[in-house]
């Protein structure tokens, strides 16, 4: 009996990899991979980005099919966007727990308390919590988003941490917010910033909102996991100490060989978007599956808030929130 080595992996992963080039083309399909997905996921993809860049993505597409190699939230934007196209999510389990972590119920009850109150809603969340909000936006334009509101109060959903880094940016608004967070990023630990700093003293600590506040206090930089790419690229600085998720440092590295990149603690991993793997992609093209959906009426209600946000962030007109 021969035994197994490497070289087998190798030649498995370089036979899927044909077998998705061909299924891609019978499909005319795209694949499109958020920063956190497996290097090998990473490297098959024709457009990567963070939620924001991936939405905007989604809305230009040409082609029939879109696999979407992330977690169910962000497959179902681009669903909500472009409902002409078939979107596949390769694993059907993929989801953000953050994102389950409130119900369009609780929302209600949260607008009825604050009659008036323009609801946001992080995109980290489902279709219908999209359509009982008034605008939706992510890590990487949430400030941009309340700062656009002219109300002084604003309703906040579902992350406390994102949250409260909004209101520290804009202190003349109220948020009211919803006790969410994200089971990866809240693993970042004070003490393991500070001594990773005190090994690489020249390092730039670059922090994604999610994380906790004493965290985002000590970062010289908070932003989306795009917005990490592009300030590593125009920084003049060597080492980054990078509080994200673990996916991230593949891009970073592929495109800044001269720079170092370090992490705080070795289990900032979101074991979800780990799932999707170059056997799950295959199946998907092959089997078309699994293809997520949105009942249309609520699809019109959150896209309207999708769309207000990429109004906003300067991709279309502006579509007031009275919806004239
Ligand atoms: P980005 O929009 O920054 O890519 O974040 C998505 C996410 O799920 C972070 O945990
Ligand atoms: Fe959700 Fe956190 Fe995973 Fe992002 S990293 S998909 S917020 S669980």
């Amino acid at each position: 009996m021969g035994h197994y080595s490497g070289a087998d992996d190798k030649k498995y992963n370089e036979n899927l990899k044909k077998r998705i080039e061909e299924l891609k083309k019978e499909r005319n399909a795209v694949i499109i991979v958020h920063n956190y997905q497996r290097d090998e996921v990473q490297d098959i993809a024709d457009i990567t980005g963070d939620s924001l860049g991936l939405s905007k993505a989604a809305l230009k597409i040409d082609a029939d099919v879109i696999v979407f190699c992330g977690v169910h939230f962000m497959a179902e934007t681009a669903y909500i966007l472009n409902p002409k196209k078939t979107v596949l999510l390769p694993v059907k389990e993929a989801g953000c727990p953050m994102a389950d972590m409130i119900t369009p119920e609780a929302l209600r009850q949260m607008k009825k308390k604050h009659p008036g109150v323009p609801a946001v809603c992080y995109v980290n969340t489902s279709a219908a919590i999209k359509a009982e909000s008034d605008i939706c936006c992510t890590s990487r334009n949430a400030v941009e988003i309340v700062r656009s509101l002219k109300e002084k109060q604003v309703i906040f959903v579902p992350d406390k941490n994102l949250g409260l880094y909004v209101q520290s940016e804009v202190p003349d608004k109220e948020i009211i917010i919803w006790q969410g967070f994200c089971p990866t990023h809240i693993r970042v630990l004070p003490d393991q910033i500070l001594a990773v700093k005190k090994l690489h003293l020249n390092a730039e600590f670059i922090a994604h909102p999610e994380c906790n506040p004493g965290i985002l206090r000590l970062a010289d930089h908070v932003t989306s996991t795009g917005g990490m790419i592009e300030y590593v690229k125009k920084s003049k600085k060597k080492d980054f100490i990078i509080g994200t998720e673990m996916g991230m440092l593949y891009k970073l590295k592929k495109d800044n060989p001269g720079k170092r990149f370090f992490l705080p603690t070795d289990n900032l991993i979101c074991a979800n978007m780990k799932l999707t793997t170059l056997g799950w992609i295959a199946h998907s093209l092959e089997l078309m599956v699994y293809k997520v959906q949105v009942p249309e009426n609520i699809r019109k209600k959150a896209q309207k808030s999708v769309e207000r946000m990429l109004a906003v962030s300067g991709e279309k007109k502006w579509v007031s929130i009275s919806g004239t």
